[in-house]
């Protein structure tokens, strides 16, 4: 079948038909969905009624998966509801029942409702991730995209040049930090050590430069943290003005793959603790450092 692609909004976001993952993809279905990726950096597949092996041998096209694990949650694995490839990104709990109102990794994972790049808290972030709506509620729960290289491309010249070179810190204790999350034990602080991002990356195939912010974004290196946040802020409010931003409404069985190297995303509020939102990521791992890390 032959891949085409049609734009969903003016700046980026494209819907792809031709592509079918319950097969193997042919090298050269693999190279029109990477090229669509360089370009659109959110691409939107309908109907991909897929097992969780199916979408992991999909997510292997683009690269080395990057394993979930207690770098990236409080989940232990004998919680775990899914295999160890797959992160777990819907409202439930082992018995498939949604979380608890006051559940603890409810109110973790209430951090996705803030805008946010997958895996900025590691050395090597993410490049792809990869999300399938097994089951997806009537109402709300929406997944919102916000485009990092048009939201770079409308900052002024000075702004531009004194971010060039800047270097955050990230960590999940500032995500969920700003949600007051608290009672982190001290091995889950250990995970959670902050890494040096670069605030400004450029893309290595196309070589569109983008503000690369999330919410685990929490310190400037050199600068006082009270004058770094309010700074984060304002970019983040910049570049998470509509004109930037496009809402994916979900079907069941949509997939949906970003490129964590020119998006932020977010989800949007449903009906938790009654609806069943179940939602299975899998992550292409990153191939380097924004920056060197701290010695
Ligand atoms: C994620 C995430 C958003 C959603 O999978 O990384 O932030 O819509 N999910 O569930
Ligand atoms: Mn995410």
């Amino acid at each position: 079948m032959t891949v085409s692609i049609r734009p969903l909004h003016p700046l980026f976001c494209g819907e792809v038909s031709g592509i079918d993952m319950t097969r193997d993809l042919t090298s050269e279905e693999v190279a029109a969905v990477e090229a669509g990726m360089d370009e659109y950096a959110v691409l939107v597949f309908h109907k991909q009624n897929i097992t969780d092996q199916q979408q992991q041998s999909f997510t292997r096209n683009f690269g080395e998966l990057e394993l979930p694990g207690a770098v990236s949650n409080i989940t232990k694995d004998h919680e775990r509801r899914l295999d160890p490839l797959m992160a777990d990104v819907s409202n439930l709990n082992r018995d498939h029942k949604p979380f608890d109102r006051n559940d603890r990794a409810r109110m973790f994972n209430l951090g996705n409702r803030l805008w946010h790049s997958d895996s900025s808290f590691r050395a090597v972030p993410a490049k792809y991730s990869l999300l399938s709506g097994r089951i997806v509620p009537a109402a709300g729960g929406n997944t919102e995209f916000a485009d990092m290289r048009a939201a770079y491309d409308a900052l002024d010249d000075k702004t531009k040049a004194e971010i060039e070179d800047l270097v955050c810190e990230h960590s999940l204790l500032y995500s969920r930090g700003q949600l007051g999350f608290e009672g982190l034990s001290e091995e889950e602080q250990a995970n959670f050590k902050p890494v040096r991002q670069r605030l400004v990356r450029t893309h290595p195939v196309t070589g569109r430069k983008s503000l690369y912010l999330s919410a685990h974004g929490g310190t400037i290196v050199g600068w006082q943290t009270p004058e770094a946040r309010v700074f984060l802020k304002d970019l983040n409010e910049h570049a998470t003005q509509r004109e930037f931003v496009h809402r994916h409404q979900w079907r069941q069985y949509d997939l949906v793959v970003w490129d964590n190297r020119q998006v932020m995303h977010r989800v949007r509020a449903f009906n938790d603790t009654a609806e069943i939102r179940d939602m299975r990521r899998t992550t292409v791992a990153g191939e380097e450092m924004t920056v060197e890390q701290a010695a």
